[in-house]
């Protein structure tokens, strides 16, 4: 979520776009709900592109046998670390890997999911060990980051660049903490209501009703 939210704060383009998504797909009088984020599809791509370029923790794996890969002997019990980032940097799949370019996820690579299929992009890991958490994790990234910018304009105080340095560890954290400055999208007394009944939608599409009250944000 700081990634994303450090690479919009870099990239103010494409926060534009998130912004003017938001405004057609849900409009200012009611609040972002689950069934929203499938229309949001440049937030889609923009975490896509987030995900490529941050994460790129891979679990570890183990040879239980000796093996040929691609000419080289691997030894039984030896340790495989993958370099997801190297995977989704690689300047032969991507154009400008380096580059914040959601839009490759609406044009190019606009097939391309993180779900473990495509091999280019793998950020949930891939195979039988990738990660169990795919959906939820996915789905809660989605929801929580269109909220938050429905919600709120957000800059950085002096308008500098984002510090991407990033600390030691598994998953991605930043060296230095994000700062940034958050306004309200409308006067906070006038906040808009949660109208409609929240569902969910099960398997086979049909609506599946959690609750009927009325929620205040
Ligand atoms: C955006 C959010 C998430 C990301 C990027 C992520 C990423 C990953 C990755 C890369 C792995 C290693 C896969 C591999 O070894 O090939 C993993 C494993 C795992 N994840 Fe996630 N994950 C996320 C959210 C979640 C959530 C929400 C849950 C649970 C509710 C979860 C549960 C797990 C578990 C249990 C494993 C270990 C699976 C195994 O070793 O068999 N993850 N995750």
């Amino acid at each position: 979520m700081g990634c994303a939210i450090s690479m919009l704060l870099d990239n103010r383009h494409a926060l534009k776009k998130v912004y003017e998504e938001l405004d057609n797909h849900v409009g200012k009088g009611r609040l972002v709900n689950e069934l929203d984020i499938s229309n949001l599809v440049y937030l889609q791509a923009v975490i896509k592109e987030v995900m490529r370029l941050y994460a790129t923790f891979s679990g570890y794996r183990e040879f239980t046998e000796d093996c040929i890969v691609a000419g080289y002997h691997v030894s039984k019990g030896t340790w495989l670390i993958v370099n997801a980032w190297k995977i989704h940097t690689d300047p032969r799949v991507w154009d400008d890997p380096m580059e914040f370019k959601p839009e490759r996820f609406l044009t190019g690579h606009k097939d391309v999911d993180v779900k473990g299929r495509h091999f280019e992009l793998m950020p949930f890991g891939s195979g039988r060990r990738a990660c169990p958490g795919i959906n939820l994790g996915l789905h809660l990234t989605l929801l929580i980051l269109a909220s938050f910018l429905h919600a709120f304009e957000i800059s950085t105080p002096t308008n500098a660049t984002v510090d991407m340095c990033q600390g030691f560890g598994d998953s991605n954290k930043k060296s230095t903490l994000l700062k940034v400055l958050i306004k309200p999208q409308r006067p906070l007394n006038q906040q808009p209501q949660q109208t409609h009944t929240p569902i969910l939608q099960d398997q086979a599409q049909r609506p599946l009703k959690i609750h009927s009250s009325t929620v205040h944000p």
